[in-house]
């Protein structure tokens, strides 16, 4: 095909080469977006783990996708991303297993809590599942990723990041909570974890991409896990629900594309390319300049390496 008809050409699934070979990790993988990703990766041929907090709701997940995928190579494994204690039990046991880790795609999420809850460990919730868990396990497990002849690790952020502020003296909001203001510095706090591991791996000569995506608005149970039916942003979303938002196995594509795309290059930010970047087909978008701002990342980095226990020796 001419290359301008293939630039033309939106990204499906069909386009997924074959993963056959390739062992993926999946956070929050049970429900939404993190399903339908794993549920993809298991049909083209990767040997999926779905990361689930609640082993009934993995089983039934694994079930469906087994059903959706016959013959596929596909697992639950405990994960509850808002728990150092499972983060590090469950990195340990991977690494007891002596296989590479090719692809990591931190996914899982909670949205804007009503009102502030803790983790285990006494972080701010979405603060602490959305990136501390993630930059945990990130790190827990990059000696078997870069073990990995092309190791991706793919992190999902929002367009709520736009709203995000890093504040260093409220990061646990500690000095004051509000749900989406916690809910947008969490998904800040993964766009510039996902730019600053690139430079890291770039600058280790690492051939570990890292890239960071958002689904747009799509229609999963995060509404419902979060703020409820009942709020006013949540009561106008589902007015305008049928309008603005797309399907799940839609919001995964921008996912799928980072995690399997030959054009997905490190350090990208990827995204839906309709109005508003609200739904579509994955390509190139920019997020705004607080989630360029690679100062504020490079100490983000620092802080959660000194919040989480968790180094990354290989990556300095
Ligand atoms: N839907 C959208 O429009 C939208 C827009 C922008 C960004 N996102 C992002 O997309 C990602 C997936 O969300 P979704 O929309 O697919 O929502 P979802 O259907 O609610 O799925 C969220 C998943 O994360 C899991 N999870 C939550 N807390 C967890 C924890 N502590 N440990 C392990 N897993 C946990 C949930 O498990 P349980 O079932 O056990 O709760 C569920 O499997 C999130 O990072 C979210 O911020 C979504």
């Amino acid at each position: 095909m001419e290359a301008h008809l293939m630039a033309a050409r939106k990204w499906t699934t069909e386009q997924i080469p074959s993963q056959t070979g390739r062992t993926a990790l999946v956070t929050g993988a049970n429900s939404g977006i993190g399903y339908q990703s794993a549920l993809e990766l298991a049909r083209s041929g990767a040997h999926v783990l779905l990361g689930c907090r609640n082993a009934a709701k993995g089983r039934a997940a694994l079930d469906r996708l087994l059903r959706g995928a016959a013959g596929a190579r596909a697992e639950v494994v405990e994960l509850d991303m808002a728990s150092l204690a499972s983060v590090r039990a469950f990195a340990m046991t991977f690494a007891e297993r002596g296989i590479v880790l090719d692809l990591l795609i931190n996914n899982a999420g909670v949205m804007a809590l009503p009102t502030r809850e803790l983790t285990q460990d006494g972080f701010e919730r979405q603060f602490g599942t959305n990136h501390l868990g993630h930059f945990a396990l990130t790190g827990l497990l990059m000696p078997q990723l870069l073990a990995s002849p092309a190791p991706r690790v793919v992190t999902v952020a929002s367009l709520a990041h736009r709203n995000g502020k890093i504040e260093f003296d409220n990061l646990q909001s500690e000095r004051k909570y509000k749900p989406w203001d916690a809910y947008g510095a969490s998904k800040l706090a993964n766009i510039l974890f996902a730019k600053e591991l690139d430079r890291r791996a770039r600058a280790a000569h690492s051939t570990l991409v890292s890239v960071a995506v958002h689904p747009g608005v799509s229609t999963t149970n995060i509404i419902e896990n979060g703020p409820g039916s009942n709020g006013l942003k949540a009561m106008v979303l589902k007015i305008v629900a049928p309008v603005i938002m797309q399907p799940d196995a839609a919001g995964a594509l921008p996912t799928l594309y980072a995690a399997t795309s030959p054009n997905a290059r490190g350090g990208e930010y990827v995204g839906p390319d309709g109005w508003m970047e609200m739904k579509g087909s994955p390509v190139e978008v920019q997020p705004r300049a607080n989630g360029l701002d690679t100062a504020v990342g490079a100490r983000l980095w620092t802080v959660s390496e000194a919040l989480t226990g968790v180094t990354y020796p290989a990556l300095v």
